[in-house]
């Protein structure tokens, strides 16, 4: 058991910054999820503690240890890749077996530890097959036993799922969190799905160009992402931006489009301590779609709807995905599947004021 810490990590490729400057401490036990589009710098983290890639400056240490110079065997992990390759010719035990094989396990230790994988992973029935004898996800849970059998300090996956099919993705999903529960493993998971960290991950650190945007339990994330990147990234269908100007009145605050106004709830203005620094000046609202509502069913107050045209509308079954416009603003609302909402007509929606992110619109950083 061991956690995992990355000190100013950085890998260059000649003028390529991979990763820049990555601070992150991974607490022993813990599952966390590098998550980010494709470029970011995932794999090269991964590779890095791995020790498959040297690290241009800074440190990384497995529990205590200094790990920089320490070759990727005797680093005590298992890496489970998205190209899983399991050897054609040899049946699923001895594709488990074979790395304790090479080093030298005793035969009944490498019985009992393949045996508790298999049982684990509901595959004791296949491990006389050959690989092609296999279903995709099948073959995806011998590649986690062969790392599990080694029985490492830390596990690191680099999208494991991504080749099998979405609703195999799901299922297999919650089986390795499962599996990390009885294990009570260090995992360190990448991907590229921000649905798969939402829910598999203690914690997400979610990157961009080669930097840590920000790191924090999933809802932590979601609820407050400290910029437009993240707000955009984390949450499907994304969060929506809207250009506007920040206005005082009194003692309220109202956003404006040349098209709308709406008023910031006071709850809401009052958490935001610095947006008097922003009265005046154009500022990006955000807003998640399920804070968007058919005013007709749930009507909110005045201050908050607006009447938009209906461009598209989505039914899928527990609600609708509305795509509204109004004037240059573009929006989509996750809506009651109830509504009269219609293509191409008008219809009210209200926003959630209390709920909504204001970002400044220069260094797209959320304003607090
Ligand atoms: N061997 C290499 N030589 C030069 N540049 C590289 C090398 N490996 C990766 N890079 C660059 O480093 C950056 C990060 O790559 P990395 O593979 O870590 O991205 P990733 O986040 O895993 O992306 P994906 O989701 O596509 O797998 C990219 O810009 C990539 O082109
Ligand atoms: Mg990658």
């Amino acid at each position: 058991m061991a956690g995992v810490t990355l000190e100013r990590v950085t890998k260059r490729y000649g003028n390529v910054i991979a990763v820049n400057n990555a601070n992150l401490e991974i607490k022993d036990k813990e599952f966390i999820v590098l998550v980010g589009p494709s470029g970011c710098g995932k794999s090269t983290t991964l590779r890095m503690v791995a020790g498959l890639e040297e690290i241009t400056e800074g440190n990384i240490y497995i529990g205590d240890v200094l790990v920089n110079d320490i070759p990727p065997k005797d680093r005590d992990i298992a890496m489970v890749f998205q190209n899983y390759a399991l050897y054609p010719h040899m049946d699923v035990y001895n594709n488990m077996a074979f790395g304790l094989k090479l080093r030298k396990f005793p035969r009944a230790e490498i019985d009992r530890r393949v045996k508790e994988a298999a049982r684990m992973l509901g595959i004791e029935n296949l491990l006389d097959r050959k690989p092609k004898q296999l279903s995709g996800g099948q073959r995806q849970r011998v590649a986690v036993g062969r790392a599990i059998v080694r029985e490492p300090k830390v596990f690191l996956m680099d999208e494991p799922l991504s080749n099998l099919d979405a609703k195999l993705r799901v299922q297999m999903r919650a089986e390795l969190s499962k599996l990390h529960a009885r294990l009570q493993t260090t995992v360190i998971y990448v991907t590229h799905d921000q649905t798969e960290a939402m829910t598999m991950g203690d914690r997400i650190v979610v990157m961009k160009d080669g930097v840590i945007q920000q790191i924090g339990a999933p809802l932590e994330i979601y609820d407050n992402p400290v910029n437009v990147f993240v707000a955009g990234f984390i949450g499907t269908p994304p969060m929506n931006f809207i250009d506007c100007v920040l206005l005082k009145e009194e003692d309220d605050y109202w956003v404006k489009t040349p098209a709308f106004r709406l008023k910031i709830h006071p709850d809401r203005a009052r958490q935001i301590q610095n947006i008097d620094a922003y009265v005046g000046k154009e500022v990006i609202l955000g807003i998640r779609p399920e804070d968007i509502h058919d005013a007709k069913i749930s009507p909110g107050p005045e201050d908050a709807t607006v009447v938009a045209m209906v461009d598209v509308t989505e039914p899928m079954g527990s609600e609708v995905i509305a795509y509204f416009s109004k004037g240059d603003a573009q929006f989509v609302a996750r809506i009651d599947p109830h509504t009269e909402a219609t293509d191409g007509e008008e219809h009210p929606v209200s926003f959630n004021m209390k709920k909504i992110h204001l970002f400044d619109k220069e260094t797209e950083l959320v304003i607090k």
